[in-house]
C-alpha cells in the first residue's frame, strides 16, 4: 500500500501563553476515583445496562481530555504520536497529523479534506515502545506466544483518534451535519442531506468559535470527530464525540456536564462498552459509531467500535525461512444482509461478539496475532516513522 502521508503543521489558534523551556508537556487524565475504574465496576454497568453510568464516565473522560493543560493546549494535544521520543522535553508546539490509512478515491473527491490522527497517552505509548510493538520481527515472535496475543497494555492506557475537516477562513464553508433519524444510511459527506454554512463572515450560519480549530497554510481545520479508547477493561472502553449544531438535543446529548464550555460542549456522544449490550430495539447487537469517521464507511452506520477493534489482528506468514507479519490478504466480508463485499480488514463492518471473531475468511481468527484491539498497530506506517528503541530488548518476548 502506498502511504499518503501528509505532514501537517498545526498551529493551534488562540493559545494562551505556552510553557517555554525544558518542561515536559505531557499531561494525562488525572488518576483517582473516577479514572481508571475497576473492571468489575464497569462490568456491572454493562450487565445492568446502566447507560447513565456508562455515559457519565465517557463525559468525564472527554471533560478531562479537553481540559487546558499547564502549557495552554488541551490535554489531549500534549499526547504522543507514533515515532515521538518518550523522554521528549519539548513542549508540544506543533501537531503533526498523518493518516495511517490511505483514503479511498471517493473521499479524495469530497470537497472536504479528511485528516485523522491517533495519539496515545504515556502509558499506552510506553507499552508500544518498550514491548517493541512497532517492530515486524518482534510481532512475528509474539505470534508464537500462547494465545497469539501481543503483551497487555496497562489499565491506564488510552488512545484517541481525532478527525478534522477544512474550512475556508475568509468565506463560508458548507459543513455536513449528521441528524441520526433523518440520515440513516448516507456515507459520503456530499450525500448528507443537511449542511450548515460555517465561517466568520456575515452570511455564514455558524461562527468558527463553535469549533476547536487549528490553522495551517491559510486553511482552518475544524475538529468534528473525537474517539477515545481506555484500557480500563480488557476489551477497552470506547466512546466517541462528534460536532453538532444542536448539541443540547436528543439522546446523545444526555448527561453532558453543565460546566463544559465552548467549543467542547458542541459535541454529541455515544459509547460502546460491549459488542452486544445494550441491544438495539430490534434485539440486534449495540450500534455505536461516529458519523464523521465510521459514518463514511460502507455500512458504518451499523457498526460498533468494540466489534471492529476486536478484529485488529495480523496474519503471520512464513516466506522462505523468515516469518513475516502481514495483513490478512483475503478481504472478503459478509454483510449483515448476506452479500459478500471486498474491503480492507480495518474497514470491515461487523457487529456483535460472534461476528467479531468469525469473519476472517481464509484464516481462523485464533491463528491471527491479536493486537489488543488497537488497529493502529496494524497500520502500514512503520517504515515511515520508526519508534525509538525499547528500554530493554529482553522485554520484547512472550509472557513478560
Ligand atoms: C470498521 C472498523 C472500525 C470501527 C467500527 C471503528 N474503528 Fe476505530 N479504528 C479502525 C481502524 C482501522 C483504525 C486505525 C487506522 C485509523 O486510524 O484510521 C482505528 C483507530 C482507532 C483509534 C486509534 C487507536 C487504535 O490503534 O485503534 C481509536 C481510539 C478508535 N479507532 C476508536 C474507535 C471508536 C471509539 C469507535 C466507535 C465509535 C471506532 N473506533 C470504530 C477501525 C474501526
Amino acid at each position: 500500500m502506498t502511504m499518503t502521508r501528509r505532514l501537517l503543521l498545526i498551529i493551534a489558534l488562540l493559545l494562551p501563553g505556552r510553557a517555554s523551556g525544558p518542561s515536559d508537556p505531557f499531561e494525562d487524565i488525572p488518576h483517582g476515583q473516577e479514572y481508571p475504574r475497576e473492571p468489575e465496576e464497569v462490568d456491572r454497568w454493562v450487565s445492568a445496562r446502566n447507560v447513565t453510568a456508562m455515559r457519565s464516565h465517557a463525559w468525564y473522560l472527554f471533560d478531562q481530555l479537553t481540559h487546558q493543560s499547564h502549557g495552554g493546549l488541551p490535554r489531549w494535544l500534549t499526547w504522543y504520536q507514533w515515532g515521538d521520543d518518550l523522554e521528549r522535553r519539548e513542549p508540544a508546539r506543533d501537531l503533526v497529523l498523518f493518516k495511517p490509512f490511505a483514503l479511498t478515491s471517493e473521499d479524495r473527491d469530497s470537497p472536504h479534506l479528511k485528516d485523522t490522527t491517533t495519539l496515545y497517552n504515556r502509558s499506552a505509548y510506553q507499552t508500544i515502545i518498550n514491548r517493541c510493538l512497532g517492530s515486524p520481527e518482534k510481532l512475528a515472535l509474539y505470534a508464537k506466544c500462547p494465545g497469539r496475543n501481543i503483551p497487555s497494555f496497562k489499565e491506564d492506557a488510552v488512545a484517541i483518534k481525532v478527525k478534522f475537516i477544512d474550512v475556508n477562513p475568509s468565506g463560508c464553508t458548507e459543513v455536513p451535519v449528521w441528524d441520526f433519524r433523518k440520515t440513516p444510511g448516507a456515507t459520503k459527506f456530499v450525500e448528507w442531506p443537511r449542511k450548515v454554512k460555517v465561517g466568520d463572515s456575515a452570511s455564514c450560519e455558524v461562527p468558527l468559535s463553535r469549533f476547536y480549530r487549528a490553522k495551517f497554510d491559510g486553511t482552518v481545520h475544524i475538529l468534528v470527530g473525537f474517539h477515545v479508547a481506555t484500557r480500563e477493561i480488557e476489551n477497552w472502553v470506547w466512546a466517541t464525540f462528534w460536532w453538532h449544531d444542536a448539541p443540547t438535543q436528543g439522546p446523545f446529548a444526555e448527561g453532558r456536564p453543565r460546566h463544559m464550555a465552548e467549543p467542547w460542549n458542541q459535541f454529541l456522544m455515544n459509547v460502546s462498552y460491549s459488542m452486544d449490550e445494550p441491544p438495539e430495539t430490534d434485539g440486534s447487537p449495540h450500534i455505536a459509531y461516529n458519523p464523521y469517521l465510521e459514518g463514511t464507511l460502507f455500512d458504518g452506520t451499523k457498526s460498533n467500535c468494540m466489534s471492529c477493534h476486536r478484529r485488529a489482528a495480523l496474519l503471520v506468514k512464513t516466506v522462505k525461512t523468515k516469518e513475516v507479519v502481514a495483513l490478512e490478504p483475503d478481504h472478503r466480508i459478509l454483510l449483515s444482509y448476506g452479500d459478500i463485499r471486498t474491503e480492507s480488514p480495518g474497514r470491515t463492518v461487523v457487529r456483535g461478539s460472534e461476528s467479531a471473531v468469525t469473519s476472517y475468511f481464509n484464516q481462523p481468527f485464533e491463528e491471527m496475532l491479536k493486537l489488543s484491539f488497537l488497529w493502529s498497530l496494524a497500520a502500514d506506517h512503520k517504515g515511515e516513522r520508526v519508534l525509538p528503541k525499547p528500554a530493554k530488548e529482553s522485554d520484547c518476548s512472550c509472557g513478560k
